[in-house]
């Protein structure tokens, strides 16, 4: 939706989009020692040589042949066929019997909100966090935050229907920013505000709320794609020992998360709302263009 708007202008016309999704395997490069044909598999959004110097730091976002490049400077994964380049850092066996569809969940959304939410944050067994956005990332939040067993999980949205699935999911407080003041309701019940607060949006406001509801020595964990700057009110956050962070998505966690769907400790087939064929994009994309009204959280295309 980013690309559509004109958000990332890398993106040249007739560009394939798509950067989740699972596949079979149809043909193989030279290269390529780990797969064979007919294998499943799992696409990262995040394309790794394994061999760099980031990649070997696990910062696979900022492979130096590689990152976020399908669907942006290489054609996607919304076709009947993809080439994934460097395929065996950047492809994940699926193991047999597994529910594909929920492993699309694992592409970006999960590892995003695990690695740049959870982790970055610093979610420990008691923490208060709050969660501010959501959409399918901070309902990813929501979800893997849930491993470190955080004692209190507040999430913030303007959607009341997002809020009410989110309840489903293990949130155990919603506010809603358009009905109350969500700075005044978190800190009038916690002594001094939230552990861990994770911006799962990407505007001003949504910043703003984060950095206002942190205690001392909290974590402000920054997941939103930010098209402006926003307003940071380093004046009073140094002084209360806050950690910033921010972040794209490594997918370094994924074998880990493939676990946890393969034993049902997480089942992030839940969030899949709405399902089409190829010959239905167009539709998919009103639908999740429009993804309050029609309640949409994540939509599944297939061939
Ligand atoms: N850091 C990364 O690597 C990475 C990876 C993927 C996505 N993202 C970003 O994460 C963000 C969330 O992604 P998503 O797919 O869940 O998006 P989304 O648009 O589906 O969800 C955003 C949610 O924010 C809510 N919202 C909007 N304005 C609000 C406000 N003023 N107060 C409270 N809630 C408000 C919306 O109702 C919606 O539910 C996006 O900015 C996306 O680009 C980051
Ligand atoms: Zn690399």
């Amino acid at each position: 939706m980013h690309i559509l708007k004109g958000d990332v202008p890398a993106v040249t016309k007739g560009r394939i989009l798509g950067h989740e999704g699972v596949g079979v395997i149809e043909e193989l490069g030279s290269a390529v020692h780990n797969f064979k044909k007919g294998d499943h598999v799992l696409i990262s959004c995040i394309t790794s040589c394994g061999k760099c110097e980031y990649c070997k730091k696990q910062m696979y976002s900022h492979c130096e042949d590689g990152g976020w490049i399908l669907g942006h400077l290489i054609d996607g994964t919304q076709a009947e066929f993809v080439r994934i380049p460097h395929a065996d850092n950047s492809l994940y066996p699926i193991p047999e019997g597994a529910n594909e569809e929920a492993l699309v969940m694992l592409s970006d959304i999960l590892p995003t909100g695990h690695e740049i939410g959870v982790l970055n944050g610093a979610v420990k067994p008691g923490d208060t966090i709050a969660i501010v956005g959501a959409g399918p990332v901070g309902m990813s939040v929501l979800l893997t935050a849930q491993f470190y067993s955080p004692s209190q999980i507040i999430m913030i949205d303007t959607d009341e229907s997002r809020l009410a699935l989110a309840k489903t999911f293990g949130a155990t407080q919603t506010i809603n920013p358009a009905k109350e003041d969500v700075v005044k309701v978190i800190m009038g019940q916690t002594k001094d505000g939230v552990d861990v607060s994770i911006e799962a949006v990407g505007i001003p406001q949504t910043f703003d709320i984060c950095q206002n509801i942190i205690r001392p020595g909290g974590h402000i964990a920054n997941v939103g794609v930010h098209g402006k700057s926003v307003d940071l009110q380093i004046q009073k956050l140094w002084i209360q020992n806050i950690t910033l962070t921010t972040g794209l998505v490594n997918t370094n966690t994924t074998p880990m998360l493939l676990k946890t769907v393969a034993s049902k400790r997480i089942e992030p087939e839940k969030l899949i709302t709405h399902r089409f064929s190829f010959d239905e994009v167009i539709k998919a994309y009103e639908v999740f263009g429009n993804a309050s009204r029609e309640k949409a959280m994540k939509v599944i295309i297939s061939s």
